[in-house]
């Protein structure tokens, strides 16, 4: 069976993409096996988009762990849209798969020695910190909400904010938890073990809720990644 794993960069151009990927089990472990020119089967892409709101200015985009390619796609597509500001966050307790520096770009509200960041957002133009809790250098000692959390009330106005994550599940519920505290709509993409990719064998089903009530099934893979926050948690 294949492995779910999201585009971190796209060429249209040259027919390129790129993923970044964790060796964590046999799948994976395969994976990494593999050379430059070697040839794999791929299904894709599967599933829906994050999508901007009209009212959306200030995008921020929470990855943690494997979630965080995502998000740098997602930087990579709105970096160009006028009047939108994203402000990454990401967060990991392994080592960073990129050399961390400190960021030219400052954000009123985040403390100034919470400066690491990812230099390909940076040369962007970007604005990306990043968090741990193994005291790495220039990062932010704690979880990624907690640092969106400390900037959110920092401002005085806070619409035009919408969060974009992507993590393990429990990163997400505490997001969708800071989210809702704060009336900020959060559209979250979820982590679930995948089998057919297509929408044939419900291996990959969540819990959908409205108003609170779980009123349906749905399929991760083809109905998502991407929900609601509220829809889920
Ligand atoms: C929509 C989506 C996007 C993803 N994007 C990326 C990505 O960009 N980069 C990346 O490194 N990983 C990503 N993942 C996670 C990746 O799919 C798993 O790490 C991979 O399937 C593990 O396969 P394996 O055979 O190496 O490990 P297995 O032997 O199958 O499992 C090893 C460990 O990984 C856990 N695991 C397996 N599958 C998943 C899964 N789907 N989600 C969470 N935990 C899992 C298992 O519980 C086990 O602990 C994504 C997952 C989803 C659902
Ligand atoms: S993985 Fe089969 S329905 Fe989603």
């Amino acid at each position: 069976m294949r492995r779910p794993y999201s585009i971190m960069r796209a060429d249209k151009q040259s027919g390129h993409i790129d993923i970044l990927y964790k060796v964590v089990g046999q799948g994976s472990s395969l994976l990494a096996t593999r050379k430059e020119g070697d040839t794999i089967q791929c299904l894709g892409p599967i599933g829906n988009e994050f999508t901007i709101s009209a009212s959306t200015t200030y995008p921020l985009l929470l990855g943690g762990g494997v979630g965080i390619p995502p998000m740098v796609f997602l930087a990579d597509e709105l970096r160009n849209i006028k009047d939108l500001h994203p402000f990454v966050i990401m967060g990991s307790e392994i080592p960073f798969p990129f050399t961390v520096k400190p960021s030219k770009i400052l954000l009123p509200g985040i403390p100034n020695d919470v400066i690491a960041a990812m230099p390909l957002l940076d040369d962007w133009g970007v604005v990306s910190r990043l968090t741990s809790q193994q005291g790495y250098q220039g990062c932010y000692q704690g979880y990624a909400h907690e640092l969106a959390e400390k900037w959110v009330e920092s401002l005085d106005d806070t619409s035009g904010i919408e969060v974009f994550a992507c993590g393990p599940t429990p990163m997400l519920q505490a997001v969708a938890g800071f989210a809702k505290k704060h009336t900020i709509p959060c559209q979250l993409s979820l982590e679930e073990h995948m089998a057919c990719a297509v929408g044939g064998c419900a291996g990959c089903v969540v819990p959908f809720k409205e108003n609170d009530k779980v009123i349906a099934m749905k399929r991760v893979c083809v109905d998502g990644p991407i929900f609601n926050a509220q829809n889920i948690f």
